[in-house]
């Protein structure tokens, strides 16, 4: 694109605040920090030089306002719809839970990554209108990481989140307070996403062929935001930063890299602290990962260092020529992080990733383990299990597949005869189990399954017993049957 580079400062969402004290039947007696969350429709200026585009966002912000949570205090957030009654992007009603006989306008909201009782969950199915609002509580009984929050209705997720209903969502915890890692206004969300954007500043979502099913299977923009800016640049201390890059697009990946070569050190993945800081010169994020990364830029007083997707920059830092001492440390130890031994889970479940192709050809769904949304349950662990996951992809792509309420670690991907088993669904593979890259060592929530590979993962289901989904995060697909419900059952007693 023709647009001037670097000539917005990079906006720091604003931090949610709290609106009250309330109680709440789950912690009885208690009196539980409240806020309240409305998702409003605004205009916004995505660069200096495009006019005011129409967005939807949760206090009337894109992205929305990022909650500071810590370990162990629980929290209430009321997520209000008071969005306009008819949607301003293309519904296709062919889809399940989108059709006619469905209001336009649903909204339901999922902190992704937060161990949560199902009922605050924010399941797909309990969207409601402009107009209600639902009290969701947080116990926020988890290690410190960086978690987003995001729409996530029936059939329009893909539709409600590229309007603009995105954010960031903080846990943070006293063992990682202890390291010394960069903090306060050097610690920093960079919520990455891209969007189709028309000259009057419009955003375009775009559509298939088909006006009565306008449903496509991917939604790659050509312009990239960082913080809800296009190219914007921050001014920075000559020291350290933590900056938690967070994908939130609709199928895009983002590869990172900085320029001057300069390298990231990895501290964190999806789901909290990496066991050391990890050096890396790139940085691939599918949707819905994470990845926390501490840069120095101690040695670049004066200068300007670009954060590139590919070769393009999108972000610019402005190293200022001096500053106090940086009191930062990073340490070489972060966070122990024991491996699950897939040995002892109770339970090894193989389900595919595959799609459903039109007489052309042309992918039309995408499935999990063959089955649709509206299928009965047939994932059920128990509460406190151990089980492993493989997923055997026998699409052409890679999906980013991700679990609600569980943590859960990757241990392998290896290649497999897609022949073999197509004709007798029988799993040959023809090759090594390939382990984990280093930076796939910590705890995650999203995996990329690669095409050709069975990719295995192994999770403790830790939390309460109800009913929760799996899903690709690539939103296209979760919209369109690429999302399953699962329910945890009750733990023996
Ligand atoms: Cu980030 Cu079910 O999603
Ligand atoms: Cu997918």
């Amino acid at each position: 694109t023709s647009l001037a580079r670097f000539v917005d400062p990079l906006p720091i969402p604003t931090i949610a605040r709290v609106a009250g004290q309330r109680a709440h039947a789950s912690y009885p007696g208690q009196q539980l920090p409240y806020y309240r969350m409305e998702m409003r429709a605004f205009k916004a200026r995505l660069h200096r030089d495009v006019p005011p585009t129409p967005l939807w966002g949760y206090d009337g912000q894109f992205p929305g306002p990022t909650f500071e949570t810590r370990r162990g205090e629980p929290l209430l957030i009321e997520w209000a719809n008071a969005l306009p009654t008819q949607h301003f992007l293309p519904i296709d009603h062919t889809i399940h839970g989108a059709g006619k006989d469905q209001p336009e306008v649903r909204a339901v909201t999922h902190v992704h990554g937060a161990r949560v009782p199902a009922d605050a969950d924010g399941y797909p199915e309990d969207w409601y209108v402009p107009g209600r609002s639902a009290l969701y509580h947080y116990p926020n009984g988890q290690d410190a990481a960086t978690l987003w929050y995001h729409d996530h209705a029936m059939g329009i997720t893909r539709l409600n989140i590229y309007a603009g209903l995105v954010g960031a969502f903080i846990v943070r915890d006293a063992e990682e307070q202890k390291l010394g890692l960069p903090s306060g206004d050097h610690d920093i969300p960079l919520i990455l996403c891209d969007r189709l954007l028309a000259q009057d500043g419009q955003l375009y979502y775009p559509v298939s062929d088909d006006p009565s099913a306008p449903w496509v299977m991917q939604c790659n923009g050509n312009i990239p935001l960082c913080n809800g800016k296009i190219f914007p640049y921050f001014e920075v201390e000559p020291q350290r930063y933590r900056l938690r890059l967070i994908n939130v697009a609709n199928t895009s990946f983002f590869d990172l890299t900085l320029s001057h070569d300069q390298a990231f050190m990895q501290i964190a993945s999806d789901q909290g602290l990496l066991s050391k800081p990890l050096e890396r010169a790139r940085i691939e994020l599918y949707p819905a990962e994470r990845a926390d990364v501490v840069v120095d830029f101690s040695s670049l007083a004066g200068k300007t260092v670009q954060l590139r997707h590919q070769s393009q920059g999108i972000l610019e830092f402005r190293v200022r020529s001096s500053s106090q001492r940086d009191t930062s440390v990073l340490p070489a130890a972060l966070r122990d992080v024991p491996r699950i031994d897939p040995a002892s889970a109770v339970r090894h479940r193989v389900m595919t990733l595959n799609e459903i192709d039109d007489a052309n050809g042309n992918a039309m769904q995408m499935l999990l383990d063959g089955k649709r949304w509206s299928d009965p349950i047939s994932e059920n662990p128990r509460q406190n299990s151990t089980e492993t996951w493989s997923f055997v992809n026998l699409t052409g792509d890679a999906h980013p597949i991700h679990l609600h309420l569980v943590r859960f670690q990757l241990l392998d991907r290896r290649p497999f005869d897609l022949f073999a088993w197509n004709a007798r669904r029988e799993l040959i593979f023809t090759g090594p189990a390939q382990s984990p890259e280093p930076h796939e060592m910590g705890w995650k929530d999203t995996v990329r399954a690669d095409p050709g590979m069975v990719t295995r993962i192994a999770m403790r289901f830790e939390g309460e017993p109800g009913r929760y989904v799996w899903h690709c995060h690539f939103l296209e697909h979760e919209d369109n049957e690429m999302m399953r419900p699962y329910e945890v059952l009750p733990a023996h007693s």
